[in-house]
């Protein structure tokens, strides 16, 4: 691990736990991200939930269960091998972030790419798609797909690979219509990786 790059995703961190901006109409920890700081694969959720928020931890409720077994099936470990965030780093009020969150989120989330250097960010659902991509996308028919991006460093723009999926709640809401092609999306990112 590269401890440089530990040093500064802590310190994102710390300015994510006093960004007075992040915390407008949201309550409870911080939860900056979690993972290796040079991962190569990038997991975006959406905001934190309760759990999440009286930890300070990113996907540790059903939704993270779901999430952590899908990427442990594909062959990588949760914790040591991917970097796991969301674009709105604190629990909205009214539980779903409104576009001002999202635009706002996108800041902080730029700077952890710049760091982290991914080669591919899984955007899981449409609110990561949207916070990350600035455009409309419609999941439904775009999941599964890779979509060639690039993110800005400091010094210029790093081309990336963005893959679109469901976010793992649609598959605990709606199992019998989600919860396949999110496991089939997840097949599709293991050949990807290959
Ligand atoms: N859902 C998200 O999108 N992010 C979390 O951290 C937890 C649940």
């Amino acid at each position: 691990m590269n401890k440089n790059d530990k040093q500064q995703l802590d310190n994102i961190a710390k300015e994510i736990e006093n960004c007075k901006i992040c915390k407008i109409g949201k309550s409870g920890k911080a939860v900056p991200g979690e993972g290796n700081p040079n991962a190569d694969v990038v997991f975006i959720g959406e905001a934190p939930g309760k759990r999440e928020a009286a930890t300070g931890r990113p996907f540790i409720g059903r939704s993270g269960q779901l999430l952590r077994g899908l990427i442990r099936e594909i062959g990588l470990d949760d914790e040591k091998d991917v970097y796991i965030t969301s674009p709105v780093k604190y629990l909205p009020d009214r539980g779903t972030p409104t576009s001002q969150d999202i635009a706002h989120g996108r800041v902080h989330l730029m700077k952890q790419f710049a760091i982290i250097q991914p080669k591919v960010v899984v955007l899981l659902g449409r609110v990561a798609a949207e916070g990350v991509l600035e455009k409309k996308v419609k999941i439904a028919s775009e999941h599964g797909q890779v979509i060639e991006g690039s993110f800005d460093d400091a010094q210029d723009k790093k081309n990336i690979k963005y893959f679109l999926t469901f976010h793992p709640a649609a598959a605990l809401r709606f199992p019998n219509k989600y919860k396949l092609l999110l496991q089939k999306d997840f097949q599709k990112l293991k050949r990807f990786l290959l």
